[in-house]
């Protein structure tokens, strides 16, 4: 462990590093938390069976190590995960807009559900999912949109920790009253969804309100030189997302891959066109038929999902390019090929122990 960057989320978790490192890749996240640092695997939207089934593959592998899993509990969700009834609310003429994509793209119809479309985002999953999570051995919970205090009292009274992901200082006062451990301030670069406040203008706003509880910066963190901003900034290390897109352990598809690698900082885009809410993601002729003059507003949470979830899954399947995409940060632009998480983590690590020797910095 270096000394510089023994922080106060290395003493809480027990990582030897100050970084988190959210994947949908259980390989990813299993590799992170055995180089030092802690990997947080995103399971929102996976059922209650395959998040058992990830968890125990994860406490076999990181035994003793710190690892979590994150869930995203929106408030305002159905009560049921009944996909015929949100069908019956999506507008004709977005169906319209759906089919017609459809057909212009050539996406064959093969009857089966997408990500979004599986089950419905509801209370119901949200408790069913909540279960699995407390009966299972993960030390570390991740919660993505919202805190919902009776989640954070649960998950206590479980033993586990509880880190909040925010995006202003209305969300971290929130998660903070719901007695969360940890703050991640994630600024309107980051991948996926994500706010209006850069990470810049966001991270000491919520480092000042969060008083001992640790802060970590997300969004745009890509090199060593972020991460030593990260502290100088008063957070306790950072949260990445994008940076793992990268990793060999990743099975990303080569198309996708192939997109990511020629992306810069200013090809990604934040829009509503796959769950309803702001999601970052790269530029591709999905977020161009979205902008068009003619194309018609997204639906709220979770009525989108339902509306363009089947045809999402069917592009993936099917390898249909124009439409094939992936979420992703501002911090894409760092980022042209294929290395593992060792790497990526050494990277960090050096360039940022250069930095605050530079600077001599006592942080
Ligand atoms: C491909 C991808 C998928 C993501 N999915 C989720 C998610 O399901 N839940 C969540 O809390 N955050 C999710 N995020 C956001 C990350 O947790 C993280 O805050 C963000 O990636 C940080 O910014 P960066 O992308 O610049 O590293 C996702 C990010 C990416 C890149």
């Amino acid at each position: 462990m270096n000394r510089r960057l023994d922080t106060a989320v290395c003493h809480q978790f027990g990582s030897q590093l100050p970084i988190l490192a959210f994947s949908h890749s259980l390989p990813v996240t299993a590799a992170a938390t055995n180089c030092g640092a802690i990997g947080i695997w995103g399971a929102t939207r996976n059922t209650p069976e395959e998040i058992d089934e990830g968890l125990a593959w994860l406490a076999a592998r990181c035994g003793g190590r710190p690892y979590g899993v994150d869930l995203v509990l929106p408030a305002n969700m159905p009560e049921r995960d009944n996909r015929e009834l949100l069908e019956t609310r999506l507008p004709q003429c977005h169906r319209d807009f759906v089919a017609a994509l459809r057909t212009k793209y050539a996406v064959p119809d093969d009857g089966l559900p997408g990500t979004r479309s599986r089950f419905v985002r509801s209370q119901e999953m949200a408790h069913a999912q909540l279960g699995v999570v407390l009966a299972s051995e993960a030390p570390i919970t991740a919660m993505g949109v919202g805190s919902p205090p009776e989640a954070v009292s649960s998950l206590h009274d479980a033993g586990k920790s509880v880190i909040s992901l925010v995006g202003t200082t209305e969300h971290a006062r929130r998660a903070l009253d719901a007695g969360t451990d940890m703050l991640v301030a994630q600024g309107y670069d980051a991948g996926a969804h994500t706010g209006d406040i850069g990470t810049f203008s966001l991270v000491p706003q919520i480092v000042d309100l969060a008083g001992d509880i640790p802060v970590v910066a997300a969004g745009g963190v890509a090199t060593g030189r972020h991460l030593a901003a990260a502290l100088a900034m008063g957070a306790c290390g950072v949260w990445m997302g994008t940076a793992w897109l990268f990793a060999k352990e990743h099975d990303l598809d080569p198309l996708v891959l192939a997109k990511l690698a020629a992306a810069d900082s200013g090809d990604t885009i934040r829009s509503r066109a796959d769950s309803g809410k702001t999601l970052r993601q790269i530029t591709t002729a999905w977020t161009d038929e979205w902008s068009e003059p003619g194309a018609p507003e997204p639906l709220a949470m979770p009525l989108q999902d339902i509306l363009v979830g089947d045809l999402l899954g069917a592009v993936s399947r099917h390898r249909i390019e124009p439409l094939m995409k992936s979420e992703a940060g501002q911090s894409v632009g760092y980022f042209r090929e294929r290395t593992d998480v060792a790497s990526i983590l050494d990277g960090l690590i050096t360039e940022a122990v250069h930095v605050l020797d530079r600077l001599g910095s006592d942080i």
